[in-house]
């Protein structure tokens, strides 16, 4: 499976360590939060496990976890073709500190609607983290407060992403050999 790599962008010992100090940025500002309202991590599937896993493990903090699907890329397309958000959310986000949690931030669609949405429930605040932002204006433009690394505007695979549903078990992030895609 490796082998489909053209090239890797980050190896496991890289997306740990920033996912490191991520959670210490994060967990610091909960901190600062005023003690009124639950956490709640509102993660969005299905890319976002590996990521969300991982984080949640370095946040010491009392928090819940809520799942989301939003479907953007179905089949093997590579381009956005728009999103649509369905809804797990069990119970009230109302005076809720919410953070969405996702893999990529490509275009921005995604997380906007998202964040429509969830700000419509009236959190006490709302924020957001992806692990990677593509290098490209609109992703760029989109409120985002946390992001874990920077990316050239590629299609990447691995560490919870996926090509036609594949290569989300790979322990890096990298790109695709032309002739797989
Ligand atoms: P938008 O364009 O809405 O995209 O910001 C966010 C969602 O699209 C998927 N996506 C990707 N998936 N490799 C992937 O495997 C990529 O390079 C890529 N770019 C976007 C992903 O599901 C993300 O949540």
């Amino acid at each position: 499976m490796k082998a489909d790599l053209d090239k890797i962008l980050f190896d496991s010992d890289q997306i740990a360590a920033r996912i490191g100090t991520l959670a210490q940025e994060i967990s610091r500002d909960l901190d600062e939060l005023p003690d009124d309202g639950e956490i709640v991590l509102v993660s969005v599937l299905t890319g976002s496990v590996i990521f969300v896993a991982d984080l949640i493990r370095q946040l010491p903090q009392k928090l819940r976890i809520e799942l989301v699907t939003v479907k953007s890329y179905p089949g093997q397309a590579t381009a956005s073709q728009g999103a649509q958000l369905i809804d797990g959310i069990d119970g009230s986000l109302e005076g809720k500190h919410v953070l969405i949690v996702d893999d990529i931030l490509d275009s921005g669609g995604t997380l906007n609607l998202i964040r429509a949405e969830l700000s419509r429930r009236n959190p006490a605040s709302l924020r957001a983290c992806v692990l990677l932002r593509k290098q490209r204006p609109s992703a760029m433009a989109t409120t985002c407060e946390y992001i874990g690394f920077d990316i050239p505007d590629v299609f990447v695979v691995g560490y919870g992403l996926d090509f036609d549903n594949y290569y989300r078990n790979l322990p890096v992030i990298g790109t695709l050999r032309e002739d797989v895609m």
